[in-house]
């Protein structure tokens, strides 16, 4: 198939692991006869600093034009004045607002090979395997701003529309996941969680076959770590879920490892890790691009409907992470070129295997 994918590296490390990413898909495309098209965007502080703006009209016209996108990371100490007038930030924020992609996924599970590198006892983390359904183009992320000398504020808001379409976006997930959902709201003090508490209970009567529980923020806080298998679909607001799902990398032994879908109404994605520019390491070509290359695994799926592609990705993933080289962050001494290679070579063995099963 043809498809014009957007890449979007951004600061920092990003640039680094959406090159590995790039590699992966270009792999993809040889050995399963695509023709991917790939046309590079400015974002984010790279951005700022060629035209003064985080988000050009430029890479937004580019965005609108294409079937998929992949974004590294944007934001890094350059930028990061409390009092600069613009933001790297902003772009990334502009972009998910200006596609619509309301429904942020951040699958998590735990890969065995990596349990010893998680805070938690290995007997916690067995079975981990929950789906995060973050609202991404709501709450105070997006609610008024103002600053004056003494106060600031940010406005909290969301609407009964915006609470439906991603709470009925994680009830169809569920269906074909283990059928439970919980919702994490602060319904106990926030009025938009009562808002959002009462539209999930009214959505949730149209998916009878899936369960539903309800779970207060800060104790849902604890529960991932002391319970992390209990839980299938979690579906929260933009800010709980930002904070919920970074809490959740730890888990999985890493930061670097997670990967994301930001979805709205077509098929359309913007694709990228969890983490950020990781100004600590960026610049070394030691950022460890799992969680970028899974992300291309989720663009395959949910933007191209190549599901036999995504699955081949996740399986060289797989294989890396039970056999090596490993980056350093889970505990080796890999380069990202390392680890990219041998996810290109797992995913050639893999598809030279599945191309002679089918011969
Ligand atoms: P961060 O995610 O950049 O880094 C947190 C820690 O995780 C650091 O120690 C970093 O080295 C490590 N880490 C992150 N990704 C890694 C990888 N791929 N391999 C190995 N280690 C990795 O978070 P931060 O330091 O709080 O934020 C830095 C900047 O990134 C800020 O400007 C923030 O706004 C921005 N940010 C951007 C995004 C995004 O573009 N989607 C996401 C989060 C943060
Ligand atoms: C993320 C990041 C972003 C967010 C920032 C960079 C705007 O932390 O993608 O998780 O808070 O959504
Ligand atoms: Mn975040």
């Amino acid at each position: 198939m043809k498809a014009r994918i957007v890449t979007l590296p951004g600061d920092g490390v990003g640039p680094e692991v959406t090159a590995a990413a790039v590699a992966v898909l270009q792999a993809v495309a040889a050995h399963y006869a695509h023709d991917f098209s790939f046309d590079e965007q400015l974002i984010g502080g790279a951005a700022i600093d060629a035209t003064g703006e985080p988000l050009p009209a430029a890479t937004l016209a580019a965005c609108k034009n294409a079937d998929a996108l992949l974004l590294g990371a944007v934001g890094g100490p350059k930028w990061s004045d409390p009092n600069a007038p613009v933001r790297p930030e902003q772009g990334l924020l502009g972009l998910r607002a200006a596609l619509g992609v309301y429904a942020n996924l951040r699958p998590l599970t735990v890969h065995p090979a990596l349990a010893s590198l998680s805070p938690l006892k290995n007997e916690k983390l067995h079975n981990v395997d929950v789906l995060f359904v973050r609202e991404l183009t709501g709450g105070a992320y997006f609610g008024a701003k103002t600053r004056t000398a003494d106060t600031a504020t940010d406005e909290c808001k969301y609407t009964v529309a915006e609470v439906e379409r991603v709470t009925r976006r994680a009830f169809e997930l569920a269906r074909g996941r283990r059928q439970h959902v919980t919702s994490v709201d602060k319904a106990n003090v926030l009025e938009t969680s009562r808002l959002w508490r009462s539209t999930v209970i009214r959505v949730a009567a149209e998916y009878p076959d899936v369960k539903l529980e309800h779970q207060l923020v800060d104790s849902m806080a604890m529960l991932l770590l002391t319970q992390p298998n209990r839980y299938d679909v979690v579906v929260t607001e933009n800010l709980f879920g930002d904070i919920l799902t970074d809490e959740a990398a730890a888990l999985a032994g890493s930061l670097g490892l997670l990967p994301s879908a930001s979805l709205g109404e077509g098929r359309k994605g913007l694709y990228e890790p969890i983490h950020g520019s990781a100004p600590d390491i960026a610049g070394k070509g030691v950022a460890n691009p799992v969680g970028t290359i899974l992300s291309v695994a989720l663009l395959l799926r949910h933007s191209l409907q190549l599901e036999a592609e995504a699955q081949a990705v996740e399986a060289a993933v797989d294989h890396v992470l039970q056999h090596g080289p490993h980056s350093r962050d889970i505990g080796g001494d890999a380069g990202t070129d390392a680890v990219r290679d041998a996810v290109l070579a797992a995913l050639n063995d893999h598809a030279n295997s599945s191309n002679a099963s089918a011969d």
